[in-house]
This record gives structure tokens, C-alpha cells and sequence, in this order.
């Protein structure tokens, strides 16, 4: 163990003292970070952590592209089949782009957005904050498509958010996820079971997964936010079936938003279609208001009967993005503190668009331009 330059946080999982040790290996393999602040928690976290080197010699999670040796929660229960795999070391944002506050918080923490309370009036986005959002949603559109290029049997989805961190760095956007709240990458990948906010990680994508990608561009201080779900290989009709119902719910949202229609609307709009077609609707995730902020209010409920107030009005910016599941509605946590699965491991899909309320009507600000705004799973 040699002495690095700069004060640490210890990797092992749940020790967050500060960390001067860092990993030879690493260091000589030029793996960014893996400090740990004793012998003790490196020789504990020894099992997982050479994967890391294993990955950067180019000899894949056990060299047979199984994942035996990394079992980094040996006493979590995990509900369906999918597991996590190795994460590759933190990726930079270069200093000349411009980034939110949470970007730079030692632990993430979005104080603007705490600042303003939970029960916060909805802001009405000026003429020049309306731009600043389309400009955002477009570049956002544009870096999911770039994502979409290269999605198949194969690819990790830590290549993805390569592929996503890149094209954000290219369009001087910063990857809104990164650091927010500690996320450790710069898009969120769900795979089958998982129901939202998947860490991209060394596991290749399989024939027959679905999998969702979550892109947030924050771009001249306003955030565009959007999400497909898309089908690797050959899926099966249930696994078509249930993003196609997604999407049509998605859909059928959006076609209410309008000035004087109530937010807790959608979600009945939402939950009437999911439950005809036999799935259920995910409810402790839900829409939000976006523009400065990523996440702030309304927090709009995706399911039916919620009692969310507030009523639309022109100048409003919000997404709408159902997650719906084959199974139970119910979801929980991995250990990890962000993958959201389902508790019978059973499928779910996801789609969000970022939208603003207009005089008439609304318009979907994160929209694919080609193909008349259909989805790429419909490509399949
Ligand atoms: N993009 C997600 C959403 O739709 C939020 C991801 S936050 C992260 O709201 F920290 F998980 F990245
Ligand atoms: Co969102
Ligand atoms: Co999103």
C-alpha cells in the first residue's frame, strides 16, 4: 500500500473513514481512486476489489464473462436473478464545463434544491428559462440516441455511460446524475428487474434483457431529463408487451397535460391502462418539476387516487415517467442504497419525457425528432 496524495474516502463498503492507503495494483494499472484507510479494510474488501484489476487487464469479471468471485452484499437476499457486477473507477467532467451545486458538495447534496421546501410553489418558467429548457431537452435527446447507437447483446452498461458521459462532455453538458446525491455514475441503467435508477456497471447485456437508460443533461443551468426502455436481442412477448404498455402510458399522460388539468390526474390516466393490460404501477417513484433544479416540485404520482394538488399552467416544466411492473407494484432497495428492483423480481419498464405546459397544450421538450417521437424498442 503506498501513500497517496490527497485525503480519501475508505472503499470498503460502510466505512467512510478517511482513506490514505491507496492499492498498488491499482496504482500500477492506472485504476483512478481504490483507497482504503487500513490493511484491514483492503485485505476485507480483497475479493471484490481485484475484479477491478482483472477488468483493467482486459481479462473480463473471471476471464469466462461469469461473475462467481464478486459478491459484494454475501447476506442480501436479492429477489430476481439479475446481480451487480464491478463498477469501473469515477469518470471527470472537464473543469471548463459548467456544473450544479451537488456536483462539487463533498457528499452530494443538492443544497438549491433543499433550500426551496418540499412544498414549494410550482415555478412559471419565463420566455428566456422556456429556451434555456428546450435547449437542454434537445441535448438530451441527443445524448440518448448516442446511447441508443451502441446498445446491444454485449455491451456493459458501464459502456453505455461512457458512451453518455462523452457525448454529454462533447455537447458541454454536464451528466446531471453524476454525484447527485453520491450517484456514482453519469446515467442510470436498468436492467430487467430493476425498477429505476440502476448503477452502470461491468455486467455485458444479455439476449433477452430489457434494458432502461435514464439520461439528464444539465446544460447553461437548466436539466433535460428523459428515459427509454429498450430490448436487447430477442426478448420475450411479455417482456414486449410490458415496455409497449409503458410507452402507451407514457403516452396517454402526455396527451392530457394541458393548462387547468390537475397533476393528479396522469396518474389515473397512467394506472387505468397499466392495470387493463394486467401490470401494476410502481408508486414510490414519481415525476417531478425540473428546470435549475432536477428534482423539485411537483412530485407528480404515477398511480390513481393520489392526492397531489396543484393544477397545470403555461410555463410549467415537469417529466412524466411511469415505471410499471409485470408483477407486484412493490419495489426495494439493493444495498447499494439506489437500485430499485422489484420484490418478486419480476420485469418492470420505464419511459420519461421531459415536458412544458403551453397556452394550449404541451410540449414534449425531450421528443425524438426523427420517426415522429416513436420509441426505439418499436425499431425491434
Ligand atoms: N433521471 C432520474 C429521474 O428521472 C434521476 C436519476 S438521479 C440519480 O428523475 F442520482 F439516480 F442519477
Ligand atoms: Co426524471
Ligand atoms: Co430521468
Amino acid at each position: 500500500m503506498a501513500t497517496a496524495a490527497f485525503a480519501r474516502v475508505c472503499e470498503s463498503p460502510g466505512c467512510n473513514a478517511s482513506a490514505k492507503l491507496q492499492c498498488p495494483t491499482c496504482m500500477k494499472l492506472g485504476i483512478q481512486g481504490s483507497y482504503f484507510c487500513s490493511q484491514d479494510c483492503f485485505k476485507g474488501n480483497w475479493r471484490s476489489h481485484k475484479i477491478l484489476h482483472k477488468i483493467a487487464k482486459g481479462e473480463g469479471v473471471d476471464g469466462s464473462g461469469e461473475n462467481k468471485d464478486y459478491d459484494p452484499w454475501p447476506n442480501y437476499r436479492f429477489t430476481g436473478k439479475l446481480r451487480p457486477y464491478p463498477q469501473s473507477p469515477k469518470r471527470v467532467v472537464p473543469a471548463h464545463i459548467p456544473r450544479p451545486d451537488y456536483a462539487t458538495h463533498p457528499t452530494g447534496l443538492p443544497l438549491s434544491e433543499q433550500q426551496v421546501k418540499q412544498v414549494a410553489q410550482i415555478k412559471t418558467l419565463n420566455d428566456e428559462e422556456i429556451e434555456g429548457m428546450r435547449v437542454a431537452c434537445k441535448l438530451g435527446r441527443e445524448v440518448l440516441d448516442e446511447a441508443a447507437k451502441i446498445i446491444d447483446v454485449g455491451v456493459t452498461t458501464d459502456e453505455i455511460d461512457r458512451i453518455v458521459h462523452e457525448a454529454c462532455i462533447e455537447r458541454e453538458c454536464y451528466p446531471s446524475p453524476l454525484n447527485y446525491y453520491e450517484f456514482p455514475k453519469s446515467c442510470c441503467t436498468s436492467v430487467n428487474e430493476v425498477i429505476c435508477h440502476g448503477i452502470p456497471d461491468q455486467r455485458p447485456l444479455e439476449n433477452g434483457d430489457i434494458c432502461n437508460i435514464d439520461v439528464t443533461v444539465y446544460h447553461r443551468s437548466f436539466h433535460g431529463d428523459l428515459n427509454e426502455t429498450f430490448l436487447v436481442g430477442e426478448v420475450s412477448d411479455t417482456a414486449k408487451k410490458l415496455t409497449q404498455v409503458t410507452w402507451e402510458c407514457l403516452d396517454r399522460a402526455i396527451k392530457i397535460v394541458k393548462p387547468g388539468e390537475k397533476y393528479r390526474e396522469i396518474g389515473h390516466v397512467i394506472q387505468k391502462h397499466a392495470q387493463a393490460n394486467g401490470f401494476s404501477v410502481v408508486r414510490s417513484y414519481c415525476g417531478h418539476g425540473i428546470h435549475q433544479l432536477f428534482h423539485t416540485a411537483p412530485s407528480i404520482p404515477h398511480y390513481a387516487k393520489n392526492k397531489v394538488v396543484g393544477v397545470m399552467k403555461p410555463g410549467h416544466c415537469f417529466t412524466i415517467e411511469p415505471m410499471i411492473s409485470q408483477g407486484s407494484w412493490r419495489d426495494e432497495m439493493w444495498p447499494d442504497k439506489w437500485t430499485a428492483v422489484t420484490i418478486d423480481g419480476l420485469l418492470s419498464a420505464q419511459f420519461e419525457h421531459t415536458l412544458l405546459v403551453t397556452d394550449t397544450g404541451v410540449e414534449v421538450l425531450t421528443a425524438r425528432s426523427a420517426d415522429g417521437g416513436r420509441p426505439y424498442f418499436m425499431d425491434n
